[in-house]
């Protein structure tokens, strides 16, 4: 299933769409963030932390590979915890000896994932998968999948 592309003209319009798409998000799922190198992927995530009630700083997961956020209070639909993680530089194996279907078993888990490119064959089957495209320097088009 996908929807009809949404396009945003600045990074704040970037980190709203983020905020707002916190509140349909369930527990034990797992959001799948593709776009090049860029594109605006890590500045969605930001408003999707704060979104669902993490507690600053959000740093990019680029070089610490994931960073967990232990909610304060759980949301409204029951998460309690954030594993936001990138890909980018770490294989397949690497990322599974981590924990990564450790983090996706949560049952008070959410998962977000940059780059699930990287680690294709570890991704599991039913995600979001929300995809960035930059259709100029400040113009950004997203596009939200759902795959089962
Ligand atoms: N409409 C927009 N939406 C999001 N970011 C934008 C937009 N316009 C400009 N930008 C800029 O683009 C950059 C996006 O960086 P960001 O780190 O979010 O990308 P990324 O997809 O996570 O990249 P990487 O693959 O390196 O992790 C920021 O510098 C941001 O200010
Ligand atoms: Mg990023």
């Amino acid at each position: 299933m996908e929807n009809s592309p949404f396009i945003t003209t600045t990074a704040e319009e970037t980190r709203a769409f983020g905020k707002k798409m916190a509140q349909v998000l369930a527990p034990q799922a797992l959001v799948c963030l593709e776009g090049d190198l860029g594109a605006g992927k890590t500045t969605l995530v930001q408003g999707l932390l704060e979104g669902l009630g993490a507690k600053r700083p959000y740093i990019s997961p680029t070089f610490v590979i994931m960073k967990q956020y232990d909610l304060p209070q759980a949301t409204v639909q029951g998460i309690r915890r954030i594993y936001h993680a990138d890909a980018y530089r770490v294989g397949e194996k690497d990322f599974h000896e981590i924990g990564f279907l450790e983090w996706c078993a949560d049952p008070a888990g959410l998962v977000i994932l940059e780059w699930p490119e990287r680690i294709g064959n570890l991704v599991p089957q039913n995600k979001t998968v929300i995809t960035l495209r930059s259709l100029s320097e400040t113009e950004r088009q997203i596009t939200i999948a759902y795959a089962t």
